[in-house]
């Protein structure tokens, strides 16, 4: 919750209203307990729309983005939803005259600027699927601004745990360059999420770049983070169920898979692990128990050694995690514990067979 409270306070000083997107973590219990700090959740489908609903029940902000977009999913989004940042134009003409009700419509933006290496994270890669590009909002603008009627804000998100938040206000400044008689006329804007709001991160870019925005267009600034509140959240813990020698390193072989947290697959560096010692005296290659080759979290040395039955936990591992894990060999789901305040651990919900076999149409 410090987090959380973190990114209240820090959205308090900059002057723009705090959602938190769900895609990392959107444990229904930890959604309760968020919703009170934040203006409300920031979705990327019609599921997350409405278990956000059911969360926050009438009070609190349902912001929703995303390519995906069904045409018979209109109508209920725009019920769910308080604003929609369509991801295209064509999906913004086809789509904004049938939404109606609570939702102010507009569009997502892909403001060109490469912030992020790797491109399978970068939502402004070339050719990038995710938003308006710039210089195509630019050319629609002039060729037919009739086409913008009706259009209230804009949203766009173009980093990935990024420490700095003077990227922000680079992108902001681009924008309002580029596109700002257009911004002027807008009633929000939202700045995405992609930053890790650190408490040792200079906040003042920030600060800058929404009262660039307030100033100028006089829009309400959202933020909606998601890393930022979760990944410090969280902790996988495993046990060791063997050891054993392989071309002269320890494997360790653990009751859980990367397949319970891809993105340690993906990204292929090693997670954090409590009690990990640099040069400690026992090493292990900490695999998981797939079949998969790859089904490993990495050499990690510790001053003790590990045995079978000894724990392995895993630190920050709150976002991306829960989402974006299954079944694969059929190896069981981690049970989901909340801690209290003073330690103690609160069983929230266990994955067993039943559940497995229904993945798997039984
Ligand atoms: C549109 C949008 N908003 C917010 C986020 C949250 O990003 P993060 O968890 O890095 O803060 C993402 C992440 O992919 C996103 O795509």
């Amino acid at each position: 919750m410090d987090r959380a409270e973190r990114l209240a306070r820090l959205a308090g000083d900059a002057g723009c209203t705090p959602l938190y997107t769900l895609k990392p973590f959107s444990f229904v219990g930890a959604m309760e307990l968020l919703a009170p700090r934040v203006a409300g959740f920031s979705v990327s489908s019609l599921f997350e729309a409405r278990l956000a609903r059911r969360v926050l029940g009438e009070e609190g902000l349902v912001h929703l983005t995303t390519p995906g977009v069904r045409p018979d999913e209109v109508e209920v989004i725009a019920g769910l939803c308080d604003h929609i940042a369509f991801n295209s134009l064509p999906q913004w003409s086809r789509f904004a005259p049938r939404t109606g009700g609570r939702a102010r419509c507009g569009v997502r933006v892909n403001p060109q600027l490469k912030l992020v290496e790797d491109a399978r994270y970068d939502p402004c890669r070339r050719h990038s699927k995710l938003g308006v590009p710039l210089s195509a909002l630019e050319s629609a603008l002039a060729g037919d601004p009739a086409a913008f009627d009706g259009m209230t804000g804009i949203h766009f998100h173009t980093n990935c745990d990024c420490e700095d938040f003077r990227p922000l206000l680079t992108t902001v400044r681009r924008l309002l360059e580029r596109v700002g008689g257009f911004m002027e006329k807008l009633s929000w804007v939202n700045l995405g999420g992609g930053y890790l709001f650190a408490p040792e991160t200079d906040p003042s870019p920030l600060l800058e770049a929404v009262n660039l925005i307030r100033r100028r267009c006089g829009a309400e600034v959202f933020v909606e983070p998601g890393a930022a509140v979760a990944r410090g959240a969280g902790r996988l813990v495993a046990s060791v169920i063997d050891l054993f020698d392989s071309d002269g390193a320890t494997v360790a072989v653990l009751d859980t898979t990367v397949n319970h947290w891809p993105e340690v697959f993906e990204y292929q560096e090693p997670p954090a692990v409590a009690g990990q010692v640099v040069g400690g005296r026992h090493r292990y290659l900490l695999a998981g128990c797939s079949c998969l080759a790859g089904d490993l979290f990495g050499e990690h040395a510790f001053d003790e050694p590990l045995a079978v039955g000894s724990q392995v936990v895993f630190e920050d591992a709150g976002a991306y995690t829960m989402p974006k894990w299954h079944w694969f060999n059929g190896i069981g789901l981690p049970s989901v514990y909340a801690r209290t305040p003073e330690g103690r651990l609160i069983l929230k919900k266990s994955y067993g067979y039943e559940e497995f076999e229904t993945r798997c149409g039984g």
